[in-house]
């Protein structure tokens, strides 16, 4: 080798060498003091191992600003590239908070750019591990435009292929809204934050004192918001559960859903589920755990729920049937009752339209009392609200089945994926309840001049909720009319599950010609 040569690989070594180091040692140990990974760490540990190929390690800013010519750092605060995952390519990108406190330069943003646009020629998920000061002050209006250019990526790439964020560091400002254009948010613990204005701006405004984590942290967003999907109680968590969320899904929306290989056990080919039967109480008022129920349909240990601690009410999780991922949207009767509110709305609308802009199957699992009254509720809009599921489901064209396990009351009877919107196949089991209201307020409404005539009018209006019941509060009327395909016994539900399922899955349909539809968002 000549010594030109040699001189222009040691060259390329030592630039290498210059960009894994990031903002340098003693940043990273400040980095490792704070219970943070790097941005490579984080990277390798998200991969299958070894399959990480970097691009743009040697981009660098532009800027002369603030004396920021003195201070360049090969990558600029974020390392982009692929990578794979169980054997699935994926490109992510992972903000570097050793550089300028991960902070987003022109540079740093036109990485993030050509990481999407690439993503959504080759049908790729995205992923994006956040942890970054926002907008590089030094940089001006030039890295609010970085921004803009990734949210506009955000709108294009949304239902083309999964965008996945993780936020593992701050995350202020607008800076917020391009993980929350993505489809799945995740937070860790004590180390991660999201708001539009800190805690600062926030006691200016409003006099409020509140800490980071208060205001913004993984908890309040994970119960309070709703903004994140899952937190996790560290970093290594939150990667594994990125690894986990991509099982489920099609690496673009021109793939299927995944079927894995799955067989029957050969001691129960019809995968008859005799617990089913025991777990409806016999008072229509007691409640019951719909999780339980879930795991007893689904693929053993494989339900993967978002947004656990979130309208509790309403259960959004993915699992597998038969190897098949589907999305199951399910009435938690053990929260609220299961009642229809504005946060169990707006959780399973979006829940809905994420399955459907994959092609993944959906599962409906009602058991609704109605949708919940009152003022709150009223002038918080929970008729828009509810309109959006109403919506999302209407304007889904995945595989659409419905169980109706116990109670489908009113207007939420509608919407829980009925037949007249477009579900599939509508099951219900024989203790099922579906009327316009409950026996007791139906009764009262309906027979009011007769109970309060009667000689006894407790009595009379016992009779009459009997005669309610006896009428309404059961399947029948609904199979009566188609609007119930099959009553089935809760046992061989997963049995009729697996096979409508499998009959479904070519299914094609075509709405009317239009430029979009308009949600009520
Ligand atoms: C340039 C930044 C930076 C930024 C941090 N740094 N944020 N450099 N632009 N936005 C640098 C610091 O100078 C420091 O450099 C290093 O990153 C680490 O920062 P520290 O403050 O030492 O770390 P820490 O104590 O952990 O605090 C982190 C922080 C704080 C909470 C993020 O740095 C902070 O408040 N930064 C400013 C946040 C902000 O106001 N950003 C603009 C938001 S508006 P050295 O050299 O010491 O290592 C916005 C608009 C987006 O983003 C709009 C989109 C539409």
């Amino acid at each position: 080798m000549n010594d030109n040569m040699n001189h222009s690989f040691q060259e390329l070594e030592r630039r290498r060498a210059v960009a894994l180091q990031g903002g340098g040692e003693a940043r990273i140990a400040a980095q490792h003091k704070k219970g943070k990974l790097t941005a490579r760490e984080r990277v390798d540990l998200l991969l299958d191992e070894g399959s990480f190929e970097e691009m743009g390690m040697l981009v660098t800013h532009r800027s002369h600003e603030f004396g920021l010519e003195k201070e360049v750092y090969p990558g600029d605060g974020v390392v982009t590239g692929s990578g794979t995952i169980m054997g699935r390519p994926v490109l992510v990108f992972s903000q570097d908070f050793t550089v300028f406190g991960g902070s987003l330069s022109e540079a740093h943003a036109e990485k993030i750019c050509r990481l999407m646009d690439m993503a959504m020629r080759l049908g790729v998920p995205v992923i994006g591990l956040n942890d970054s000061g926002g907008a590089r002050i030094q940089e001006g209006v030039v890295s609010l435009a970085g921004y803009a250019d990734i949210f506009y990526r955000n709108v294009q790439a949304s239902g083309v292929v999964p965008q996945i964020s993780a936020i593992m560091g701050p995350c202020a400002g607008g800076a917020v809204y391009s993980p929350a254009m993505t489809d799945i948010i995740f937070m860790v613990e004590n180390s991660s934050y999201m708001f539009v204005t800190g805690p600062n701006v926030v006691k200016t405004v409003t006099h409020e004192e509140i800490s980071s984590e208060n205001l913004g942290g993984a908890s309040t967003h994970s119960t309070r918001s709703g903004v994140c999907h899952l937190s996790f109680p560290h970093e290594l968590a939150c990667l594994e559960g990125i690894r986990r969320q991509l099982f489920y899904l099609p690496q673009n929306c021109e793939e299927m859903a995944p079927i894995y290989p799955y067989s029957a056990p050969a001691n129960n080919p019809l995968e008859w589920r005799p617990k089913l039967n025991e777990l409806i109480p016999s008072s229509p008022n007691q409640p019951y755990d719909m999780l339980e129920l879930m795991d007893e349909i689904l693929d053993p240990e494989t339900r993967f729920e978002l947004q656990p601690d979130f309208a509790g009410n309403m259960i959004t999780a993915f699992g597998l049937l038969g190897g098949r991922s589907i999305g199951i949207v399910a009435n938690q009767p053990s929260s609220l009752a299961g009642v229809l509110d504005i946060n169990a709305s707006r959780k399973a609308a979006r829940f809905v339209r994420l399955c459907d802009s994959f092609n993944i199957p959906l599962l409906v699992l009602v058991d609704v009392p109605g949708f919940l009254p009152g003022t709150d509720q009223e002038w918080n809009g929970i008729i828009v609200h509810g309109a959006k599921l109403l919506y999302a489901f209407s304007e889904a064209t995945v595989p659409r089945i419905t169980v109706i396990t116990r109670k489908a009351y009113g207007g939420a009877y509608d919407v829980m994926n009925s037949k007249h919107i477009g579900a599939d196949y509508n099951f219900a089991w024989p203790c099922a309840e579906i009327a316009v209201m409950g026996a007791k307020g139906a009764a009262e409404i309906i027979f009011k001049h007769e109970i309060q005539a009667a000689p006894d009018p407790n009595a009379k209006w016992d009779e009459k909720v009997a005669l309610y019941t006896e009428h309404f509060t059961n399947p029948y009327q609904a199979a009566a009319r188609g609007y119930v395909d099959e009553v089935i016994m809760p046992s061989e539900t997963r049995r009729k599950l697996l096979s409508a399922f499998a009959r479904t899955a070519n299914k094609a349909v075509r709405h009317p010609r239009k430029k979009h539809g308009n949600i009520p968002l």
